[in-house]
């Protein structure tokens, strides 16, 4: 049984701390925030764009700590779960890793690519093992994407399109997430995630040519960008962190292949859809939380005492590399190079 420890316990963390309970072999038996408030006993739940996260905060099995360095020091806890805002992320990420923890962290690694080295540095140097919590690569509809690209059973892919959209959130501790200089915007806290599964699945772009727009987080809250391959296939990712308040949440793909095609949205009544000269069909996939999944495998990493090969460090930090030229493209108005 893996001994967690849980730091940040707002959107996320709530997601997470509910997870455990259907994770096999760990355990959470800390948790740590910096607002008392949420250290309540009992139910613990905060509404957010994705979803309703609720754990239990049980006093009688687990320790709950003001102080986030009281429960890194804490010799029970094997594993820290990082749930903090994303400027602190590289930080505690750090302390975590130098106290000999296993370290998850939410995406993104880090705010700039500078802090993403520092803590490759430290997970090079640790004894624990790290992964950065990239759901959307054990979310059941992406995986089946994923295969359907390795195996190519529809033959080559010729157009990947990935969106997702929120309205502007307006949970976050001290408004943060509506401060692009301690989020990122939308860029890097929302559409990071479609350019982390672009990498993942077809590796790094030669170039990305991207355009945006700034957003009530004051950065680059909306944003669209060709990444550009070799191989002749369109791929396209847009994101938007500026949706009007009755929008809520969407995420979404289109895959064209030689043969067949994929289609998803998380909008009601939509799923995974599978397009094949023969008709259109909802392919049969495990529904479980991508949440869920990647806590368990790292867990089991832990537990096989294996590195965590579906994310590790190196690619979580590309993702943030990527996001920057992106950046730099819409800045510059030009191509940028990777
Ligand atoms: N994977 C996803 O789909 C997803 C969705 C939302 C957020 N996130 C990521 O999760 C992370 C957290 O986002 P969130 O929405 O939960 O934010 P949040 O503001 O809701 O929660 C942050 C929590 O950290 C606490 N905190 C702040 N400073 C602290 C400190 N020094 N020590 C201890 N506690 C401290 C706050 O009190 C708050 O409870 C971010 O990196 C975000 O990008 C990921």
């Amino acid at each position: 049984m893996v001994k967690v420890g849980i730091i940040g316990l707002g959107g996320m963390g709530n997601m997470h701390l509910g997870c455990y309970a259907a994770v096999r072999d760990a355990e959470v038996m800390a948790v740590a925030d910096i607002n008392e408030d949420k250290l309540h006993p009992g139910e613990s739940s905060q509404q957010i764009n994705i979803g309703e996260g609720k754990g239990q905060i049980d006093p009688e099995r687990q320790r709950l700590y003001t102080d986030a360095d009281d429960l890194i020091a804490d010799d029970e806890v094997e594993m820290v779960d990082i749930c903090l805002p994303t400027f602190l992320h590289a930080e505690y990420c750090k302390r975590a890793l130098a106290a000999g923890k296993h370290v998850l962290c939410e995406k993104p690694m880090a705010l700039t690519q500078a802090e993403c080295e520092e803590v490759l540095q430290a997970a090079e140097d640790a004894d624990g093992m790290f992964m950065v919590a990239q759901c959307v690569r054990f979310f059941p509809e992406y995986e089946y994407l994923s295969e359907t690209i390795e195996s190519g059973r529809f033959g080559r892919l010729r157009q990947l399109s990935l969106w997702r959209g929120t309205a502007p959130p307006q949970w976050s501790w001290e408004g943060w997430l509506l401060d692009h200089e301690r989020s990122g915007g939308g860029l890097v806290d929302l559409h990071v995630h479609d350019a982390d599964f672009v990498q993942f699945v077809l590796g790094m772009p030669r170039a990305v040519c991207s355009t945006g727009a700034r957003g009530p987080s004051g950065g680059w809250d909306v944003v669209d960008t060709e990444y550009i391959y070799d191989d002749k296939m369109a791929v396209r990712c847009g994101g938007n962190l500026a949706m009007p308040a009755g929008f809520g949440f969407e995420a979404r793909f289109t895959a064209v292949f030689e043969k067949g095609a994929l289609g998803y949205s998380t909008a009601e009544g939509h799923g995974l859809l599978e397009y094949t000269p023969e008709g259109v069909h909802h392919p049969e996939i495990a529904h479980r939380s991508g949440y869920e999944k990647e806590i368990e495998y790292f867990v089991e990493c832990i537990d096989h005492n294996e590195l965590p090969a579906m994310v590790m460090p190196h690619s979580s930090a590309q993702s943030v590399r990527l996001v920057e030229a992106e950046r730099e493209s819409i800045e510059t108005g030009r191509l940028v190079q990777l």
